[in-house]
């Protein structure tokens, strides 16, 4: 099968669509094609080496499609295994292609934002058993106070379209009240999943009003466009027909319907089994 040359966005499930959609507004010219790995999401839960193994199955699936760039549009899949795809398989698979993550982008605009130099993260299990955001954010800021709180709860709350209901709200209050921003002297959130921009009206309504939230989605959209001005060589090689691809390793029917609200407009799948 072959798309062009398009950019891979790869996510367990739903979420990534939330980065995809600020990515197409800010770069629309080129080709996309989204592979979410719904028949085996959540990916938080997930030890290490399992979120790796799928995760690079992905990659390679996009790569195979013809993707030069992927981009891995989950902080669970970036935490944990963007570093060894980068550095151990990259090399044998193709040097000339390229993965990139979440994190990264994401703990660069912190310091910017933080005036107290006390930031929380919200995030999967996973996300934030890895200890990437402190390690991320300490390697550019290391002045800075990173307090981590897991959400087990919200990412299958999301997914199975209760983020509207009194169960989201009860979990977001019990996070935010777990956290306690307001007696760590806290001014900036990350929000460090991409399936909680779902959620962001729900965080506003707990957060103390002062509080600065980060989701990712315009930032990562913003690092790409500067990534590709500084690799040039990367983005001639990627096609530029505006085409919007969408594959589901689980039934097409409701990721269009679920992934129509994370995406903001009418999505079409196709079904794909990974090797
Ligand atoms: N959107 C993924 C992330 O950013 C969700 C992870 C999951 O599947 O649990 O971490």
């Amino acid at each position: 099968m072959n798309y062009k040359k398009a950019i891979g966005v790869f996510d367990s499930g739903y979420g990534g669509l939330t980065v995809l959609k600020e990515i197409h507004k800010l770069l629309p010219q080129y080709d996309f094609i989204y592979l979410g790995d719904n028949a085996r999401a959540p990916y938080g839960p997930r030890s290490f080496e399992t979120v790796y193994e799928f995760t690079l199955q992905s990659v390679k699936e996009l790569f195979d499609m013809g993707c030069p760039l992927v981009i891995l549009a989950c902080n669970t899949a970036s935490a944990k295994a963007l570093r060894n795809i980068q550095q151990k398989d990259l090399p044998q698979i193709d040097p000339n292609k390229r993965v990139l993550g979440v994190i990264r982008p994401t703990t660069e605009m912190v310091g910017k934002i933080s005036k107290t130099k006390n930031v929380g993260v919200f995030g999967t299990q996973g996300t934030i058993n890895s200890g990437s955001y402190p390690i991320e954010i300490h390697k550019f800021f290391p002045e800075i106070q990173v307090y981590q709180q897991a959400c087990p709860m919200l990412v299958p709350i999301i997914e199975n379209n209760e983020y509207q209901s009194e169960g989201a709200d009860y979990f977001v209050k019990k996070y935010i009240d777990e956290l306690n921003p307001a007696e760590k002297n806290i001014d900036t959130i990350i929000l460090g999943c991409t399936h909680y921009p779902l959620l962001i009206s729900t965080f506003k309504k707990y957060l103390p009003e002062n509080i600065e939230l980060i989701s990712q989605g315009e930032i990562v959209a913003q690092s790409l466009k500067e990534y590709f001005h500084r690799h040039p060589e990367l983005e001639s090689q990627i096609s530029k027909n505006g085409t919007l691809s969408f594959f589901t390793t689980d039934d097409t029917e409701s990721f269009d319907q679920k992934g129509s609200v994370f995406f903001g407009t009418t999505i079409q799948s196709k079904h794909i089994h990974l090797k």
